[in-house]
């Protein structure tokens, strides 16, 4: 029979704790977002639907983007077991200077149209965090400006797009140098816009086109208005002031008839390191490798150019097996998680880049959204190393990574000639550790491998990739 009494005050106070409660109201959203995702909802219901869908979406039917978020979900991870992972290093060298963390922030165009703060409050929270931040050049912050911002620890990088009208393009570059950003990031993925149907539907001009529907979707989203309406008017920094959607700007402004003679020239005018940002092929990585770039940044654009463009995460084994020991591989589209970040490197990437998290931060809260961004994705980096059992960012190797197939590029397939269909035979028994069965080891099975060992280039234990 169970005995009841009275509950004392004293007997509870060890069992329950009571929340200190955060009187910051901004502290407190940041704080409840654990996830990118988190921060996402909260940045969605704060921003009005024209910059969110801007931010959000992707090209066409947005199929590229939701592969390559696909391809990161179905990683499998493989962890050592019983080892010392008391202390660990996330950093490393990247372009001749250490980073803190294996990710930077990627150039977004238009940035403070998302949340008035915009670049200044990436590169001052990159800065503060030891990632470089990179500023587009759409970006509505002055090259200058974003310099002071990150401070004297900052690291940044310039994006260029190449215009029609060279010379201009050229004195942002050489602005960018004096300013002291150590890498130019050239974009060769616009030779001209994406349909971003978002962004048509919407009205997404510059300035933003006000309907009825726009204002109605702005009711309830009252401090990005005061945000929008009490600070600096939103403009590029470095272009003319225009009028229409950003598809019709770049198409308008851009150079499709650059080539590798242009970039070549572009290189012998930069004194810094350089990236090419948009590779989406092994032979174009092949060829920029014999340019002697400094390194190659394999991204879709997020999904926002070629819709159905190759997955970067797919391409990154291959490409670093061929031209990992000569230039830096990079990697960005898609990742909304620290341990897809782990996973890349594991893969052989030397850094990551992410643009939507940290947009999705910005929105959230500013300055202080785009730390809790840089906050979420480290403590997850962290503990996905530590649940690995490695130490440090050199000891992730092929091996810790494997992906479920079903998302696996085949090879493009041989017209040979018809095979006779088999005789019927009759049907094999599945054992336990036959086909059906998972393998405990990296790669076989149902799975393809990460595929190789990153310090001999050497095919790892899995089936090579496209078997299935
Ligand atoms: C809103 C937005 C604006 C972007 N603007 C640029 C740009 O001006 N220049 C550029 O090279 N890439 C631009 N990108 C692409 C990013 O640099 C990066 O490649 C992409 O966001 C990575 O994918 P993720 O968003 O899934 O992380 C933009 C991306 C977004 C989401």
């Amino acid at each position: 029979m169970v005995q009841r009494r009275i509950p004392r005050p004293h007997d509870l106070a060890p069992l329950m704790r009571f929340k200190k409660p955060t009187w910051d109201a901004k502290q407190r959203r940041l704080q409840s977002a654990l996830t990118i995702q988190d921060l996402r909802r909260i940045a969605q219901r704060r921003t009005p639907r024209a910059p969110f869908d801007y931010t959000e979406g992707a090209a066409e039917a947005e199929i590229s983007l939701a592969r390559a978020r696909q391809a990161f979900e179905d990683i499998e991870f493989h962890p050592a077991i019983l080892r010392d992972v008391s202390t660990v290093d996330t950093g490393w060298e990247v372009l001749g200077k250490r980073v803190a963390l294996p990710f930077g922030i990627a150039p977004t165009g238009f940035t403070r149209m998302m949340q008035t703060e915009g670049e200044s409050a990436g590169a001052a929270a990159a800065a503060a965090a030891g990632i470089p931040f990179s500023l587009s050049t759409m970006g509505t912050t002055s090259i200058e400006d974003v310099a002071a911002a990150g401070g004297p620890d900052g690291r940044h990088w310039f994006q260029l797009y190449m215009w029609k009208d060279r010379d201009r393009s050229m004195a942002l570059v050489d602005r960018a140098a004096k300013a002291g950003f150590d890498t130019l990031l050239v974009t060769v993925d616009v030779p001209v816009a994406g349909a971003r149907l978002r962004d048509t539907r919407n009205g997404m001009t510059i300035p933003p086109t006000l309907t009825p529907k726009t204002v109605v979707n702005a009711i309830p989203r009252p401090a990005w208005w005061i945000d929008f309406l009490t600070t600096e008017p939103l403009a590029f920094a470095s272009l003319d002031r225009w009028s229409g959607t950003v598809a019709q700007l770049l198409d308008t402004m851009f150079d499709p008839t650059v080539t590798y003679e242009d970039l070549a020239w572009i290189k012998a005018q930069w004194p810094g390191k350089l990236v090419v940002k948009g590779v989406q092929t092994l032979a174009d990585a092949k060829r920029l490798t014999d340019l002697g770039v400094d390194g190659i940044l394999l991204s879709n654009h997020g999904g926002r150019q070629l819709d159905r463009a190759p997955i970067p995460f797919h391409l990154l084994p291959d490409v670093v097996r061929e031209v990992g020991r000569d230039t830096e591989v990079h990697l960005d589209t898609g990742i909304m998680s620290g341990a897809d970040i782990v996973a890349a490197i594991a893969l052989g990437a030397r850094f990551t880049l992410v643009g939507r998290a940290y947009l999705y931060g910005l929105m959230a809260g500013g300055r202080d959204g785009v730390d809790r961004m840089i906050e979420i994705l480290s403590g997850q980096i962290a503990r996905t190393m530590r649940l690995l059992g490695v130490a440090s960012l050199e000891e992730l190797e092929p091996g810790h990574v494997t992906q479920l197939q079903r998302l696996v590029p085949r090879p493009a397939p041989v017209v040979a000639a018809p095979v006779p269909a088999p005789a019927p035979s009759a049907p094999r028994r599945r054992s336990a550790s036959g086909s059906g069965a998972r393998s405990t080891a990296a790669g076989a099975g149902t799975r393809t491998s990460g595929t190789r060992s990153r310090a001999t280039g050497a095919p790892s234990t899995g089936a090579p990739r496209g078997d299935a």
